[in-house]
């Protein structure tokens, strides 16, 4: 039986990062792998995230099981965070990461009925996989046109006549990856509007909070469009937000009447338990242990505070350069790690194989994994294939 199994093909991006490890070159520039980097190229360990774990392991007395819901402070204190007092209002569990708080949020969608997720396109390339593996149809509508670097509403809109009452749409709250690009305060009350006469459920995806303009200003558009909408699945991963990718922490967070709070939470809880039964602990105490003292709290938003400023000079940096076709001015307006460049593959395969500089087949950057001494030499490639 087993051995009837067919292939899978492997993600692209590992394919990627397979090729850059190989590269012998020793100035390779490896801007694929979607990981935060400081000014030196690593990845390190948030200060309050170590001084969480310090006390966490003087302090903790047990390992028994978290509940079903998960670690109730941990989802209060990141309800708040991303989204104020409303959040007092939504049915909430904790999940294995934001990814599979987006399972956990479509396999809800299809227990009450949906048929389709529409993805404003491109997107995360994983949100159609879990949208599929929840045995829901992905759809793709227009959304952005990267030759311009400019979101185009009212092609996603007209998209939105694609779905039926009840189906989900998928909308980045910030630092949208692949794009940078972000809805203006604006964008998302005519989003608000549009699904609201359309009966369509936005599922929301909050992955970079304090990665663009601040931890309030990050999530001031999903909070205008959460306002406004009656029902409403909301996914937030603390991976890049706190620096523990490999932690897991994510929640899936639900609005909808009062009356019909309880058995959503039942549903959740029954899907997670024929899943992974309990969620893991150790992330999602770490984050309720920062968020809930004071001096951690403001030491983890100071170095957050550093990241974003990290992530903004390079966007300066670059958006101040000019090559041939591409728009680099609007890098500086984007938010975030991640732009998508004007690049077709044979631009990107000549940026690999010439210059050593890898990004991933559809021309996505990450602009946190570029230093600054890297700079001239990324452009002067860029201009060489562009
Ligand atoms: C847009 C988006 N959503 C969700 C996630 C999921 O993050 P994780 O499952 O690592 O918490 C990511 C991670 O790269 C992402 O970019």
């Amino acid at each position: 039986m087993l051995e009837t199994l067919a292939q899978k093909a492997p993600d692209p991006l590992l394919k990627i990062i397979k090729m850059f490890r190989e590269d012998p070159r020793s100035d390779k520039i490896d801007l694929g792998v979607g990981v935060y980097r400081d000014a030196a190229g690593a990845t390190p360990v948030m200060r309050a995230v170590k001084d969480a774990e310090a006390l966490l392991l003087a302090g903790q007395k047990t390992k028994t099981y978290v509940g079903q819901q998960g670690d109730v402070d941990f989802l209060r204190l990141v309800g708040q965070l991303a989204f104020g007092e409303m959040s007092r209002d939504f049915v909430s569990i904790q999940a294995v990461g934001g990814t599979g708080a987006l399972r956990l949020g479509c396999d809800l969608l299809r227990e009450s009925g949906a048929k389709r997720v529409l993805l404003p396109a491109p997107c995360w390339p994983n949100h159609p996989s879990i949208v599929r593996a929840a045995r829901l149809e992905a759809m793709d509508v227009a959304f952005f046109n990267i030759a311009e670097q400019r979101i185009d509403m009212d092609a996603l809109i007209a998209g939105f006549d694609r779905a039926e009452r009840g189906d989900g749409v998928i909308l980045q709250a910030c630092c949208h990856n692949p794009l940078g690009a972000d809805f203006s305060l604006e964008q998302w009350r005519t989003l608000a509007e549009a699904l609201n006469a359309r009966g369509l459920i936005p599922f929301v995806d909050l992955a970079y909070q304090g990665f663009g303009d601040g931890v309030d200003e990050d999530v001031a558009g999903a909070r205008a469009l959460l306002e406004r909408v009656p029902e409403a699945l909301i996914a937030v991963s603390e991976a890049k937000s706190f620096g523990i990718y490999r932690e897991r922490v994510g929640a899936l967070y639900v609005k909808t009447a009062e009356k019909a709070r309880a058995a959503a939470m039942s549903n959740l809880a029954a899907i997670a338990r024929a899943n992974y039964s309990m969620p893991p602990d150790h992330g999602a105490a770490v984050v309720r242990e920062v968020l809930s003292d004071d001096a951690l709290r403001a030491s983890w938003r100071e170095e957050l505070d550093e990241i974003r400023g990290h992530i903004k000079r390079t966007r300066v940096a670059l958006a101040a350069e000019r090559v041939n076709s591409i728009p680099m001015h609007l890098i500086a307006d984007q938010k975030g790690m991640f732009s998508t460049l004007p690049l077709n593959e044979a631009q990107v395969a000549a940026l690999r194989e010439t210059h050593g500089i890898y990004m991933t087949d559809a021309a996505r950057i990450n602009v946190a994994g570029l230093r600054a001494a890297d700079i001239p030499r990324f452009v002067d490639a860029l201009r060489a294939v562009a």
